[in-house]
């Protein structure tokens, strides 16, 4: 197979390009979201109620590992509820006029969108509870002895919060929001099915088998499912005539360093690196971002989470180990009274 020059493929792994991919993908009707059927299902009579209450809806928690369709959701309930969206993060409120200006200029009964809800500072956070809770903002203003205090009524609005750790979220906060959502990892056939939906709307042909090779080897994630095929249809536009076929999409994959599972170099970095240095481990996350040259978060955003999803590594108070499986499917012999066994 001819391949794909280097900066090709760089190129086309950037940032940018994934979020110019997932809005043009993105689901817009709770109809078209795949798969979260609990979810769904929930939501569905949660917003049937509210319309028929014409109320707004309580404030919604969505968490779960990245990629797995939380800022989706959000604009999905705003296009069911057909009420704006305004969207922003939690880094991004520095300060508490930040959050004043965004709150008092919300249209009645629109949704406001905090992305990244775990990184709101304290300040922003504690005058948020009483806007969350009765539409009500207290400021401060003035300094010293002149300082006072003055109340704003709000618009009402629907907050939505997203995060990935929702054990970074405080208990008041977290008390402040009417229902929570966790996103679940996808099954195979609800990646296929979005695959499937996004083929369509990049006007590419993809056989039924190699959406199940995609799908197999997309950590569970639609975001990585459609940055798959994306990668792969540039490849068989490149070496052949565009459409993707099974041996086509493994070989695109395999090129990439994907692994049948799923796994990428720098997964394998870190399983190998626990197990070549530390037997197993365990070994703490600071000294495994320091080994494969990634931040301490994206390791435990990114690449953990599948990989305990798989039963590859395992956290414990000591640090992560990594498991008999992994040893299994790295090519490693078996290992006998390794201290990760006795961990499982
Ligand atoms: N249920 C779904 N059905 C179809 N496509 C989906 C679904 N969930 C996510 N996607 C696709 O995956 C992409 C990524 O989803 P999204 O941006 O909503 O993830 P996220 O959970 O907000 O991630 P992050 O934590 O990184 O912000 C979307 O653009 C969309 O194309
Ligand atoms: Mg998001």
């Amino acid at each position: 197979m001819p391949e794909l020059d280097d900066e090709r493929l760089v190129a086309s792994q950037g940032r940018k390009d994934d979020t110019e991919l997932d809005l043009s993908l993105r689901p817009k009707r709770l109809r078209e979201y795949v798969g979260q059927q609990q979810i769904k299902d929930n939501l569905h009579i949660f917003l049937q109620a509210a319309k028929r209450r014409s109320q707004p809806l309580e404030h919604v928690l969505l968490h779960g590992a990245p990629g797995l369709g939380k800022t989706t959701l959000a604009h999905v309930i705003a296009n069911e509820m057909g009420v704006p969206i305004r969207v922003t993060s939690g880094p991004a409120i520095e300060r508490a006029g930040d959050l004043a200006a965004i709150l008092s200029n919300l249209e009645p009964g629109s949704i406001l969108f905090i992305d990244e809800v775990h990184r709101l500072n304290r300040v922003v956070e504690e005058i948020l509870y009483p806007a969350m809770e009765d539409f009500q903002l207290d400021i401060v203003l003035g300094k010293g002895p002149a300082a006072r205090t003055v109340r704003l009524e709000l618009p009402q609005f629907v907050l939505i919060g997203a995060t990935t750790r929702m054990s970074l979220i405080s208990g008041p906060l977290r008390d402040r929001f009417g229902v929570t959502y966790r996103l679940e990892f996808y099954e195979p056939d609800e990646l296929v099915e979005i695959l499937r939906r996004s083929a369509r709307i990049l006007q590419t042909k993809v056989g039924p088998e190699a959406a199940e090779i995609i799908a197999a080897r997309a950590r569970r994630t639609p975001r990585v499912a459609n940055r798959l095929l994306k990668r792969v249809r540039d490849y068989a536009e490149v070496t052949a005539d565009g459409r993707v076929t099974k041996s086509l999409a493994a070989a695109a994959l395999d090129q990439l360093d994907i692994d049948p599972l799923g796994l990428d170099r720098v997964d394998r970095k870190i399983l190998q690196f626990i197990i070549d240095n530390f037997q197993g481990g365990p070994v703490g996350l600071n000294t495994i971002a320091a080994a494969v040259a990634e931040e301490v978060e994206t390791v435990e955003d990114i690449y953990e989470p599948f990989l305990m999803q798989i039963g590859f590594l395992s956290r414990t108070p000591r640090g992560r180990m990594v498991t008999s499986a992994a040893y299994k499917h790295l090519g490693y012999p078996a290992v006998d009274g390794q201290p990760n066994q006795l961990q499982l």
